[in-house]
Order: structure tokens, then C-alpha cells, then sequence
């Protein structure tokens, strides 16, 4: 018989969720049996060692080569406190499953404890005498004399302090994490309670690694070196506080101050170099596994709204606080001298604010009459709004195919002209530019209009021409995303035309020329006073912002340029790093790779404007290049907002994907 299987009895407790799992992996699902008590879990077989007889939930008991004890009453003081039902439990029942192992010839792997110590020496070896002072030691060591009396051939692991690094998982150092993430002011640590806690990975790849060499005998399965309970806290902290301040005090005691019913042996550490030497493992080191635990507890958010630099809120408390003080509401002062401040700063004649850049484009194509019957070409990757500002005028939007750098294709636009076309709306995509004089002089040639959707990019430039300065209108969106946003919905349109300027602000005030006097159809498109009122704050930090936003880009395409496509800037096509994008092979591993590690990415935009199901109206156009940069871009934070310390996580984790 074929005896290769596995029986754990209790997959469901820390270890032994860890052990199938890791098992499974190694030997495929077949080849692993894991009962429950209480917890139940997928495949699992249902076993309640008091009750049940284990032939009857495992009736093909001689099929397993190995059954991994784990089931057990483990806390000292619960043992101690019902001294009856441990002893059922832990030895009763535990000896009773040995027997009727060993008769079906399955090897017992009997999880022990280092409990079996007396805690006076320490560093103990397998040979060490056994001595303990707690029940819950007694209990274990009474199982451990029965195996080595009744089934020499079974394997007996003495495992010391399990911990895990995921930090919404067991063991003590995910346990302290929480508490310093909950926010506790002290933390009470013995210092005379010394262990050699190991990594529950390390147990599982060792218990694994014995069965597979068929050993048998007393191994100890610790971990590298004894830390008292307060070294392990420390080292936990120090790494912690590598990526965030905390303030935390932490107090130095017995393990005897905390009320236990049995005082405990004080140093109960192991060694394990009889498992190093026997099976080449080499436990991992506890300061590690906190780093690891500590970075899969971080979560860099994309893009981090709260205002938390503490001059900038008070600036903008004061700006609403202005406002709220004249109470011109709407159309107030800080609309105007916002305009102004916009106009100023891209070189043009006059900025209108409007409540959107979804307003804002919609407004600039209705300015200039585009209308039912017209189409407008336009790039297939953008935020939706903009095939749906061309529509809402009763226009068509038509795509044509993008380059790698996210942007309208010059080189295609001729073709997709027809006597329809009316218009061009280039959208600069991520904050990079479009090549905007190849593109005005295709219009030029055919007599087309230009509309900068410039939503993305208000602070760049291109040829030495800031944004929105090649058309006859632009719009931009300053809704709080964006790098110069506002704290709500905002957004402006930029020209030189007076009369295109007057009919905006026509058109804004649903289409109202004078007192109750509305000419167009229109409805409402106002800026808010206290979001221009705010903007005028956030447009003194612009410049700053573009410039630490650059300098994490500029690292980002240091890193990754063997790997990806990444963004490019110049001095003749200065990036306004609104989204960080890069092209990556394997693209949608590595975002699950980020996420797992804490970092959101996204992908900006999937589905693509002309396959969304309000477009399914449209004829289908051939995208190659737009269907091959979606499938492979993958944006990551990138804010000004990020600390140097979570750049470079990214950095590394990135890297670690592409090793
Ligand atoms: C290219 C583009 N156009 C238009 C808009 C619409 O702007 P808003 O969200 O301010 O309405 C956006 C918004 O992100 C955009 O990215």
C-alpha cells in the first residue's frame, strides 16, 4: 500500500492552519486529511477527540504514513484551572489515538511543548532531563514518556513560542502589533520570562521536512536564540517605529507580576540544532518576521484626501471662514480673483470657474456651437466624461488609436477625418501633453477646432507653451484628485476669445443674459465661492507639490526602467505627474503583488471610453496600441503626500516582483 498521506488531527488551531496549507502545497490536496472540532473548514472531517472514536471519522486509517497530533488544551492556566478535563484531553484521549495509530501503522507526530522544562537553565537540548512544574508540562511530558515506551519509531516536537508575521493572524507578536496599532499608552513586558519563539513558516517547513526523512525521536523546533518577552516587544516596536512614530510606554516586569494560577518556569528557552543539523532548515530571525508583519500591516492609500499638514488647514479654515463671513455665497469675490489667478497663470486673456471639469469641457465644446450632427475626435483612454461631454452636446464622439505615451496619435488623425468632423479634443493624459502643434496644425489644415481637455494636467507644459495655450478653449477639472484640486467638486475654462469667455459665463448661469432672462437651454454650472475661495490656498503649494511629485517620479523610473515603460519628461514636455503609469509585463500579478503587500494601485481607465456599455451605439474601431497599453499600465501612488520611507517600500517591493 501506497502509504503517503498525511492526517492532521485539528487543521482548524494556528499551527494547523498553517501546517495544511503548507502541506497542501507541497504534496497536493489528495495527500492531506485535517480534522476539526469546533471550526469547520472546506474537505474538513468533522472529530471531537472526547467523543468520537477516530476509526469511525477516519475509517481508512492505514492509508496515512504520518498523523500530526495537534489537538490539545494549551493554555497552562486553563489546564491548571480544570485539571480533569486537561488530563482527558491532553493524555486520556491522546494515548487511546496512539494505540489505534500505531495498530494501523501510522507513525504519531506528537506536538510537545517546551513547557516539559523546569525553566531554571535554559538553552536546553533534546537530552536535557525532563522536569516540569506546570500541569499543562506534566500532561505533555506523561504522552512524551508513553511514546518513547510504546511506539519508538513516533516523533515527538518540543515546539517553542509559535508566532506568525500576518498581522491579522495569531500568535504573540500579530497579538502586541494590534495593541500598538489600537493605540495602548503602556504595555507591561517581563523581562525574566525567556523563550526562543519561532516562526510558525519555520514549524510547518520543519515538521514537514522530518516526516518527509522518515525521522523519528525528540526534536526540538525553536527558534534562533531566547528573548525574554520584552526583547521580542522592543524588537517589534523598533521596527514599527522605523515606518511610523509611536508613542508607547513600555514597562519592564516579572512574568510572576501577572496573575497566573501556576508561577512559571522563567527560562524555558530551546535549542534546535539537532533539527538545523538533521534537516538544513535554519529558523528565521524574529526581527524579520516583525518587518515583514509591519509592512504587510501598511496601507499606502493611492491618494491620501485628509488634509494633515496643520498650516495648510488652518490656511483653508480661514479661507471658508472668509466666506462664511461676506456670505456671497455663490459668485462671491473668491471667484473672480481665482479666475484671475488661473488666467494669470497660463498665459491667457480670461479663466471662467465652473463647478466641474466635466462642466468645464462640456461648457468649452457648447461655446463653440459644436452640436448634433458634428463629430469630434478624440483618444479612446480617458475618464468617461470626456466621450460623454462630446455627447451630451448631441455630438459623436469618434477615437482615434493612442501612442505608447497614453496620448492621441498625430499620425492618425487625417484618416479619421470625414465632412463631419467638427472638432479635436485632445485630452493630456496623466498630466503629460499631447504633441499639441502637430495636432493644431492638422486642424488648422482641415478647419477643425481644438479643446484641450487639460482635466489631468493643469501645471504643464509643453514646447516652453503651458497646458490649455494651443486651443481656442481648455478645460480643466480641479476636483480634489487632482494635483491642484479643490475640497470638493471644482473645475475652469481658459481662452483668450472674450466672446467665447462672456458666453460661458452666459451658459454657466443656465443660459441667463440678464435678470431672470435665460437664452439657452442650459442648466447650472456655478462655482462654489468657498471651493474657489480654497483654491487660491491650494494654488500657492502647486509649484511644491509638481516638485516632489517629479522627484518620486524621476526615483520610480530610476527603479524600473529595465523593467517598464515609464513616464517621460523633459525640458521641452514637463509632466505634471497627476498619475504615476507605467507599462509592465505580468501587470495584473504585480498589482495582486502590490496589494498584498499593502500598496493600492490602480488602473486608469478600463474599460476604455468607446467599450463602455453607453457607447454601444457606436461603431467599433480597431485600437491596437490604445487595448495593449490598458492591458499592461499600472499606476501607483505617487502623491506628494508619500514619505521617502514609502517610496522606497514601494520601490523595493516592486523590485522584489521583478528579482
Ligand atoms: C480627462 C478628464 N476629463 C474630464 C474630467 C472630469 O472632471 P471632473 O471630475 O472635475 O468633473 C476628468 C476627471 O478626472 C478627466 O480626467
Amino acid at each position: 500500500m501506497n502509504k503517503s498521506k498525511i492526517l492532521l488531527l485539528n487543521g482548524s488551531g494556528f499551527i494547523g492552519l498553517h501546517l495544511r496549507a503548507h502541506l497542501v502545497a507541497h504534496m497536493g490536496e489528495d495527500q492531506v486529511v485535517a480534522t476539526y472540532n469546533e471550526t469547520s473548514f472546506p474537505g474538513g472531517v468533522k472529530f471531537d477527540a472526547l467523543s468520537m472514536d477516530l476509526q469511525q471519522a477516519v475509517p481508512d486509517l492505514e492509508v496515512f504514513s504520518h498523523a500530526v497530533i495537534l489537538f490539545a488544551s494549551t493554555h497552562p492556566d486553563d489546564c491548571a484551572r480544570n485539571p480533569e478535563a486537561s488530563q482527558a484531553l491532553n493524555v486520556t484521549v491522546v494515548k487511546a489515538i496512539i494505540d489505534q495509530l500505531d495498530e494501523s501503522n501510522v507513525c504519531p507526530v506528537f506536538a510537545s511543548t517546551e513547557m516539559i522544562f523546569d525553566g531554571q537553565k535554559g538553552d536546553y537540548v533534546e537530552s536535557d532531563p525532563m522536569n516540569p512544574v506546570l500541569l499543562y508540562g506534566k500532561q505533555k511530558a506523561e504522552v512524551e514518556e508513553y511514546l518513547r515506551g510504546h511506539v519508538p519509531g513516533a516523533l515527538i516536537l518540543r515546539i517553542a513560542n509559535v508566532y506568525g508575521s500576518d498581522p491579522a493572524g495569531g500568535g504573540i507578536i500579530a497579538g502586541w502589533y494590534k495593541i500598538v496599532a489600537d493605540g495602548a499608552e503602556t504595555v507591561k513586558c517581563a523581562s525574566d520570562y525567556i523563550a526562543s519563539p519561532v516562526h510558525v513558516e519555520d514549524v510547518v517547513e520543519a515538521v514537514r521536512r522530518l516526516m518527509e526523512s522518515g525521522c523519528h525521536g525528540t526534536y526540538h523546533i525553536a527558534g534562533p536564540q531566547p528573548l525574554s518577552r520584552l526583547e521580542i516587544f522592543e524588537t517589534l516596536l523598533d521596527e514599527i517605529r522605523k515606518v511610523r512614530p509611536v508613542e508607547v510606554n513600555v514597562v519592564s516586569c516579572s512574568i510572576n507580576d501577572f496573575p497566573t494560577v501556576e508561577g512559571r518556569p522563567l527560562n524555558i528557552s530551546m535549542k534546535a540544532d539537532k533539527l538545523i543539523a538533521e534537516t538544513g532548515l535554519t529558523p528565521r530571525d524574529l526581527r524579520l518576521a516583525c518587518r515583514h508583519l509591519v509592512d504587510a500591516a501598511r496601507e499606502i492609500r493611492f491618494l491620501n484626501l485628509a488634509v494633515e499638514d496643520s498650516k495648510l488647514r488652518a490656511e483653508l479654515l480661514d479661507a471658508v471662514d472668509g466666506v462664511l463671513r461676506h456670505g456671497q455665497l455663490i459668485l462671491g469675490p473668491e471667484v473672480e480673483a481665482f479666475e484671475k489667478a488661473v488666467a494669470e497663470a497660463s498665459g491667457k486673456r480670461y479663466a471662467v470657474g465652473v463647478s466641474s471639469g466635466s462642466s468645464a469641457l462640456y461648457l468649452a465644446l457648447k461655446s463653440l456651437g459644436i452640436g448634433p450632427g458634428d463629430e469630434v475626435i478624440t483618444t479612446p483612454l480617458s475618464w468617461v466624461v470626456t466621450y460623454h461631454a462630446i455627447a451630451a452636446c448631441g455630438a459623436t464622439p469618434v477615437p482615434v488609436d493612442i501612442r505608447e505615451d497614453f496620448n492621441l496619435d498625430p499620425g492618425l488623425i487625417e484618416a479619421a477625418i470625414t465632412p463631419a468632423t467638427k472638432a479635436i479634443v485632445p485630452v493630456h493624459f496623466t498630466g503629460r501633453m499631447c504633441e499639441m502643434d502637430r495636432i493644431c496644425k492638422i486642424a488648422e489644415d482641415n478647419n477643425l477646432l481644438v479643446v484641450e481637455d487639460a482635466a489631468q494636467a493643469y501645471g504643464a507644459s509643453y514646447k516652453n507653451r503651458s497646458v490649455g495655450s494651443f486651443s481656442t478653449v481648455a478645460s480643466f477639472s480641479m476636483n480634489p484628485m487632482k494635483v491642484l484640486g479643490a475640497y470638493g467638486e471644482a473645475g475652469c475654462i481658459t481662452t483668450d476669445d472674450e466672446d467665447i469667455a462672456e458666453k460661458i459665463s452666459v451658459l454657466l448661469y443656465a443660459g441667463v443674459v440678464r435678470s431672470e432672462i435665460s437664452e439657452y437651454i442650459e442648466i447650472n454650472h456655478k462655482l462654489d465661492t468657498v471651493q474657489a475661495a480654497m483654491l487660491l490656498v491650494a494654488m500657492k503649494y502647486l509649484p511644491a507639490r509638481i516638485s516632489r511629485r517629479a522627484e518620486i517620479a524621476n526615483r520610480y523610473n530610476e527603479a524600473f526602467r529595465d523593467f517598464a515603460v515609464c513616464p517621460q519628461s523633459s525640458e521641452e514636455w514637463t509632466h505634471a505627474y497627476y498619475i504615476y503609469s507605467m507599462q509592465v509585463d505580468r501587470r495584473d500579478e504585480l498589482k495582486k503583488h502590490l496589494e498584498d503587500r499593502g500598496i493600492n494601485c490602480k488602473i486608469y481607465h478600463y474599460p476604455m471610453m468607446p467599450d463602455q456599455p453607453a457607447y454601444a451605439y457606436l461603431p467599433k474601431t480597431d485600437l491596437p496600441v490604445a487595448n495593449n497599453v490598458v492591458s499592461r499600465m499600472l499606476s501607483l501612488p505617487a502623491s506628494e503626500k508619500l514619505t521617502d520611507d514609502e517610496v522606497n517600500y514601494i520601490i523595493e517591493t516592486v523590485r522584489d516582483f521583478n528579482v
